[in-house]
C-alpha cells in the first residue's frame, strides 16, 4: 500500500490531507485553520477558494492575510504551499470554469468547508445563497474529486434554534423554531452535509460563540459578544442607562478560538469522528451564567452593572417607544442588536458526548470562562480605547 506526503497509508480517511481545499480562509476561523495547516502540517498543501474584494484580487488578499498572520518575511515561504482559486461559493460550480474545476478535483484530497455568511440580519433568500446553496456547491465539487479522503464541515451549535434542554450532537431538525436566517440556513446546510456523509468520510464541527484565545485573549474579530460590550460602554459614556433584555441566569456558551482549532484538528485525526457531528462548545459544567459575565465585564470596562428586563418586556413596552424615537444609524444598530437578543435568554446546553469520545487521549481539555473571560476583555480594551 502506498503512502501520501503525510505518511498516511493510501485510503486512510483520518488526518490532514496532502492537499486541503479550504473555504473561508479570509475569515476569523478559516484563517486560523489555514495557519494550523501551514505551521503544523508541513506535508500538506492548501487550495484556498477566495473571492476578490472591491479593493484586492483573491491572490492579493491571501498575500495580505499571510503578511498579517506571519509577518512580511514569511509570506513567500508559506505562499509556495498555497494555490488560490478565485471563486464564490454561492455561484453554481463555485464560479469556476471547467478547466479550473478539473484541476481542483484532480489535486485535492481533503475538503474543509468553513465559509458562510454569519450575519443574523439577512433576508432568508440572501442567507440561503451563501449557506445552503454555497454548501451544496462545495459538496458538488467534493463529490467529483478524484481522490477525496475526507470532508470537514464547520457548522454551528445554534442550529438548535429555539430549543430547550440538552441538545445532542446527533440531533438536527427536530421541528425547532429559528431566531434568524443564519440559524435556519446553517441547519439546511448541515442537512446537506449529513446526506453527503452517507457516501464519504465526513465530520461535522459545531462551534458555539467563538471568542479570543484562552491564554492571551487575542482575537481578530470583535463581533457578537464584543459588540455588546462596546455598545454598553458607548451608551454609558453618553449618560444613557440601558437595561439588558436578557435572563441573568442564562448559561452563556462561549468557546475560545484555540480550543476550537485544537479540537477540530484532533477530530480530523480521530477515527471515531467519522460520520459524526461534534459540539465544539463549552458545554455542561463549563459555562457561566450571564450575570457573572456581566459583573466581570462591568467591572473591567468601568460601567455600572446594568439591570435586566425580560425579552417580553422589551418587545411589549420598550421596542414600540424606541422605534418611535430612534432613527438612522442608531435605529439600524437597534434592529441589528435585536437579532442577538434571544441568545441572552436561551434555555439549552450543548451535550458533548461525541466530542469527548473523539478527543479521548488527545490531552485537549475545555477551558472554563472563569479562567479566560477577563483576558478577552483586556485584549478588547487594548485594541479599542473607547471601552
Ligand atoms: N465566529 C463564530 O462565533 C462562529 C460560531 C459558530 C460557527 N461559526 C461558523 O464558522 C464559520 C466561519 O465563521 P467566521 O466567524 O470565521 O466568519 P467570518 O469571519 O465572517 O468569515 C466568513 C468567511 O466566509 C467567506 N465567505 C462568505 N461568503 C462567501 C462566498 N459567497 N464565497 C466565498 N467565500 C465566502 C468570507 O469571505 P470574504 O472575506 O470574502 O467575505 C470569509 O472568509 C462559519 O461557517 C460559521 O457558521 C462561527
Amino acid at each position: 500500500m502506498g503512502a501520501d506526503t503525510n505518511g498516511r497509508p493510501a485510503g486512510s480517511s483520518t488526518g490532514v490531507g496532502s492537499n486541503v481545499f479550504l473555504t473561508g480562509a479570509t475569515g476569523f476561523l478559516g484563517a486560523e485553520i489555514m495557519k494550523r495547516v501551514l505551521l503544523a502540517h508541513p506535508g500538506s498543501r492548501l487550495t484556498l477558494l477566495v473571492r476578490s474584494s472591491a479593493q484586492e484580487a483573491a491572490g492579493k488578499r491571501v498575500d495580505t492575510l499571510l503578511e498579517k498572520t506571519f509577518g512580511p518575511d514569511e509570506v513567500r515561504r508559506h505562499r509556495a504551499r498555497i494555490d488560490v482559486v478565485e471563486g464564490d461559493i454561492s455561484r453554481p460550480g463555485l464560479g469556476l470554469d471547467a478547466k479550473q474545476t478539473d484541476a481542483v478535483r484532480s489535486s485535492i484530497d481533503h475538503v474543509v468547508h468553513c465559509a458562510a455568511t454569519v450575519r443574523f440580519d439577512l433576508p432568508l433568500d440572501v442567507a440561503r445563497r451563501d449557506n445552503t446553496e454555497g454548501t451544496r456547491n462545495v459538496l458538488a465539487l467534493a463529490e467529483g474529486a478524484l481522490s477525496l479522503r475526507r470532508l470537514d464541515y464547520v457548522g454551528t451549535s445554534y442550529v438548535a434554534g429555539g430549543r430547550e434542554g440538552l441538545v445532542m450532537e446527533d440531533e438536527l431538525d427536530v421541528g425547532q423554531l429559528f431566531s434568524n436566517s443564519y440559524e435556519r440556513t446553517k441547519m439546511e446546510a448541515e442537512t446537506l452535509v449529513r446526506a453527503f456523509a452517507k457516501g464519504h468520510p465526513t465530520s461535522i464541527h459545531r462551534p458555539s460563540i467563538v471568542v479570543g484565545d484562552s491564554k492571551t485573549g487575542a482575537t481578530t474579530s470583535f463581533e457578537g459578544m464584543y459588540q455588546t460590550v462596546s455598545m454598553f460602554k458607548a451608551a454609558y459614556s453618553r449618560g444613557i442607562r440601558v437595561a439588558l433584555p436578557a435572563d441573568p441566569r442564562t448559561k452563556i456558551d462561549i468557546v475560545p478560538i484555540d480550543y476550537v482549532v485544537d479540537a477540530l484538528f484532533a477530530l480530523i485525526h480521530s477515527p471515531k469522528a467519522i460520520g459524526r457531528s461534534h459540539h465544539l462548545t463549552s458545554g455542561p459544567g463549563y459555562t457561566c451564567e450571564l450575570d457573572e459575565l456581566v459583573r466581570i465585564a462591568s467591572r473591567l470596562v468601568q460601567v455600572k452593572q446594568p439591570p435586566y428586563m425580560s425579552l417580553d418586556t422589551y418587545y411589549k413596552y420598550f421596542r414600540p417607544v424606541l422605534r418611535g424615537v430612534i432613527w438612522g444609524t442608531k435605529r439600524k444598530l437597534m434592529l441589528k442588536g435585536e437579532h442577538y437578543m434571544p441568545y441572552g435568554s436561551s434555555k439549552f446546553e450543548f451535550d458533548k458526548t461525541n466530542t469527548y469520545e473523539g478527543l479521548e487521549g488527545s490531552g485537549i481539555t475545555t477551558p472554563h470562562p472563569r479562567e479566560y473571560f477577563e483576558k478577552l476583555l483586556t485584549y478588547q480594551k487594548s485594541a479599542d480605547r473607547r471601552i
